[in-house]
């Protein structure tokens, strides 16, 4: 039976956090390795389920990867991978899409199942698909796998304009145009600091990009890169996390080497609830010393506007505002299915469409949730912090997937959490 997160709420937080390498830095930072000529070393990498399922990935595909301590290293194969992904890891994670670029330049066809991830409404990937093929791929289904293949001189270099501005088609895209023939210019690209990390990788790799974290991307195709050694941009999902924690529980939190820019506007919305954010020279500080308020509306959207990963986690450290608060994802569909957890605790909440409504102040107590997805998991454990009584939440398996390990996270706060068998 998997483990259950337990959560002694109602008690205010005070410490600090230095930030995990992010997430979503490193998993397309692993798929990128498969480009390289030579080793990569990622620094300070977190052990998530979705980095051990990108190393089934990479050693399938004849890399070798150690993992010794904090810092992962990926030697590439010695000989031309056959390109077929196992099921296994590529239906475990939406981030398996991330091999379709790299593993086209190694084998010249790749061979997949749809990639899985957590159910945030539908996450189709036909514009990684219209990128690859505007560059020479062709694409097809056979037996429920999706099998492309490259032009025998390899992809070719394109101007392509993306029908949204999407991360993950983003990366693919760079990553499929760092190593075609010719120029690509990317139009309507995504502008997340997790792309310009990437972008930063390669062009130590020495590749050859301009305009990475702004919508127009320009790329000149080079026959071979080199690998790197590699700091990926520190978690502002995770650091959004900690800050509601302390908004929903309140004290104090020192965000380590954290700076106003990383919780973007997050900071905003908890100033507006009634925080203090404060930058010093030791890093970012979040407190919260009186009563709550609501927020009104709060719209999420591509960077630079308020993250829709942070969302949950931000809507859950408000549940006991004095003031209604609403927060409407413009990004995917179901983002609020923590809804039902939060409402298990007695907050006052609806969804409507999109939204996230928090209709008004409310009294949390402990209950036993489910994480639905990644992020609404994360959610419930703020939720519950600020919770009185004992909270368990099941669904460890999603919440693992982005966070190494929430319990320390929250203990490092002085909180009282751990982990238990269910029934336990
Ligand atoms: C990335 O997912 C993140 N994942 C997500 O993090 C994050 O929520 C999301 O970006 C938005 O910021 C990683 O970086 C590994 P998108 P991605 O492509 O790339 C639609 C987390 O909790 N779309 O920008 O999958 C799509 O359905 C997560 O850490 C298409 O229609 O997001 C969605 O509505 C989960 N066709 C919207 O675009 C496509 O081909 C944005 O998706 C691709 C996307």
């Amino acid at each position: 039976m998997e483990e259950m997160l337990w959560v002694e709420g109602g008690r205010p937080l005070t410490g600090e956090v230095t930030l995990p390498a992010a997430k979503n830095s490193v998993l397309p930072l692993l798929a990128a390795a498969l480009l390289c000529g030579g080793p990569v070393t990622l620094r300070g990498v977190p052990r998530l389920a979705d980095v051990e399922q990108s190393i089934l990935l990479l050693r399938a595909l004849g890399c070798a990867v150690h993992w010794p301590g904090r810092d992962l290293v990926v030697q590439p194969p010695s000989a031309r991978p056959d390109g077929t992904l196992p099921e296994g890891p590529v239906r475990a994670m939406r981030s398996s899409v991330f091999y379709l670029a790299p593993v086209l330049h190694a084998a010249g066809r790749v061979s997949m199942p749809m990639p899985g991830g957590c159910d945030l409404g539908p996450r189709p990937i036909d514009i990684h698909l219209d990128g690859l093929v505007r560059m020479g791929a062709t694409v097809c289904w056979q037996q429920n796998s999706l099998c492309l293949a490259s032009p025998p001189a390899g992809l070719r270099g394109a101007d392509i304009t993306l029908r949204l501005p999407s991360v993950g088609a983003t990366e693919t895209l760079l990553m499929a145009a760092v190593k075609a023939h010719g120029a690509t210019v990317l139009r309507g690209a995504a502008c997340e600091p997790e792309i310009v990390d990437l972008a930063r990788f390669l062009q130590a790799c020495g590749a050859r990009i301009t305009g990475a974290g702004s919508p127009v991307v320009w790329v000149q195709g080079v026959p071979q890169l080199s690998g790197a050694d590699h700091a990926p941009i520190p978690d502002r999902i995770v650091a959004a996390t900690a800050a509601a924690a302390v908004a929903g529980a309140g004290g104090q939190l020192l965000l380590r080497g954290c700076e106003e820019d990383q919780l973007g506007p997050v900071a905003q919305v908890l100033r507006n609830a009634g925080c203090e954010v404060a930058s010093g020279p030791d890093g970012l500080t979040v407190a919260r010393g009186g009563p709550l308020r609501g927020v009104g509306r709060v719209y999420t959207g591509g960077y630079p506007a308020f993250a829709t990963d942070a969302a949950p986690v931000v809507a859950a450290g408000l549940l006991t505002a004095g003031g209604a608060s609403a927060f409407e994802d413009t990004i995917f569909e179901n983002r609020f299915s923590c809804a039902e957890g939060f409402a298990a605790m007695g907050a006052k909440v609806q969804r409507r469409g999109r939204a996230l409504e928090i209709l008004g102040p409310a009294q949390l107590h402990g209950a036993q949730v489910a994480a639905p997805d990644l992020r609404g998991g994360a959610a419930l454990a703020v939720a519950a912090l600020a919770a009185q009584g004992q909270s368990r939440v099941a669904g460890l398996g999603h919440i693992r997937r982005g966070y190494e390990d929430i319990a320390a996270l929250f203990c490092a706060l002085g909180a009282k959490a751990g982990y238990c068998q269910p029934g336990g």
